[in-house]
């Protein structure tokens, strides 16, 4: 039987980033709360010019550049977010255009907070196990891309738990990073006010103390019901969606309670999570891609070695629903990574000051009315996609 799961991977985070620290000391907060006590060295901050179209579609480019793949052979694109630039429009939309998919392609956004790009992800695992890759005369693959800027209140609880990014996935059949088991995974829903983003609001709503109690629920009912399906009930490692890192710890040692292993957890987190935290303590939490920037700092550190083993994934959405699934590091996967060159993105960025920081949130709310010419002007040498502001009640963007 053929394997299928996550052929490739590629992110695209903003320009700016703000340290943790500077923000705890401009809030009157020991810098030990947000870096220790959270779990966050890093956030991103994005621009006006860097909205979840552009990252998105930035790191769509630099996935097809870095894979060898070519968005001819996209037959299906869904974009899993939280930050919709349109009651109506899907991002999946601007996608098609400003990439240049086919027409014969199903293209839509998926919305569940945090799960969206897991919704995704598994709803195209689905349409390979379908047959739907081999329409059109040749082979085809699915574009899934998660893509948010994450955004609370200046000076909240939740305000250095913000982030942005992007995360662009091929899924297709013999995938050269992750083969992920089909049909073995558990689910879980309840209805829930944890976290939320009124209509009128371009800020969350959120519980958080209530949040983290409706996170852990979710992981215990999505795990129990995983190894209910699942006949081998261990993997060496499990990538947790990362709001904070301190929740993925949270998440570790609860579940490792539901296996009777909590005498294990400090060394038990080191091996088996904190490879993955890397890239979300310098970005902060993207939403929908949280679990996939998760999964590029694990294999970004460890796919060689962790070649034929197998590993947990665990995504939650907030409001809630949530998933716990597996797969296994496909063989080749280390020569891959070195290939795709996951945190490359990472390493170009500027550090903002508080107050550049500040000013950017500050503009937020004029950003979706802006006409073109009024928005600060991007630099395009680094940005191959970006956002310039409306015309005619439209999104107009430089690609
Ligand atoms: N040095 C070291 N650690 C310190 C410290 C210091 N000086 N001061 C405090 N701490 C520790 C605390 O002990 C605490 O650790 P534990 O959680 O292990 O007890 C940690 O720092 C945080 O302290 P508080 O709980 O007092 O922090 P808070 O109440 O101000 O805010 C939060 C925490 C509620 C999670 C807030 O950041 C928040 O609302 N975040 C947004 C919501 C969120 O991310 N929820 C996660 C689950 S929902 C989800 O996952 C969906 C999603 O993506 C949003």
């Amino acid at each position: 039987m053929t394997t299928i799961g996550i052929d490739a991977i590629a992110l695209a985070v903003p320009q700016g980033y703000l340290e943790l620290a500077d923000l705890a000391a401009a809030r009157g907060v020991p810098a030990g709360k947000y870096v220790e006590g959270l779990g966050v060295r890093q956030m991103a901050v994005a621009a006006a010019h860097e909205d979840p179209v552009a990252l998105a579609a930035n790191a769509a480019r630099r996935l097809f550049a870095q894979s060898g793949r070519s968005p001819s052979e996209i037959g299906l694109c869904v974009v899993g977010t939280e930050t919709a630039v349109d009651h109506s429009k899907p991002i999946a939309a601007y996608l098609h255009g400003l990439l240049g998919l086919p027409s014969r392609c199903r293209v839509f956004e998926a919305k569940h907070a945090c799960f969206g790009g897991t919704a995704g992800l598994l709803g195209a695992v689905d349409w390979i196990a379908a047959g739907k890759m081999s329409g059109n005369g040749k082979p085809r693959v699915a574009l899934v891309v998660c893509t948010d800027v994450a955004r609370y209140g200046l000076g909240t609880a939740g305000e250095p738990t913000q982030g942005a990014g992007a995360v662009a996935m091929i899924v297709s059949e013999r995938p050269r990073l992750v083969e992920l088991e089909v049909g073995v995974s558990g689910s879980y829903a309840r209805d829930v006010h944890d976290f939320w983003r009124p209509l009128h609001s371009k800020e969350a709503v959120v519980d958080g103390h209530h949040s983290v109690a409706c996170y852990l629920d979710a992981l215990a009912g999505a795990f129990d019901a995983w190894r209910e399906a699942s006949s081998d009930k261990s993997v060496v490692r499990t990538c947790y969606h990362v709001p904070y890192g301190k929740m993925a710890k949270k998440a570790h040692k609860h579940r490792l309670g539901l296996e009777g292993r909590e005498a294990e957890l400090e060394a038990s987190y080191e091996k088996e999570v904190a490879p993955s935290l890397r890239f979300p303590s310098l970005v902060g939490n993207v939403y929908t891609g949280s679990l996939y920037l998760a999964l590029a700092s694990l294999l970004d550190a460890e796919a060689a070695q962790l070649e034929g083993e197998r590993i947990g994934l665990f995504s939650y959405g907030s409001g809630c629903t949530a998933e716990f699934f597996s797969g296994r590091i496909a063989a080749g996967a280390g020569k891959m990574v070195e290939q795709l060159a996951l945190a490359a993105p990472l390493d170009a960025r500027t550090r903002l000051s508080v107050a550049e920081y500040e000013a950017i949130r500050n503009a937020d709310g004029g950003v979706d009315r802006a006409p073109v010419g009024t928005l600060p002007a991007p630099s395009l040498s680094q940005r191959t996609v970006a956002y310039l502001g409306i015309e005619s009640d439209r999104r107009v963007y430089a690609n």
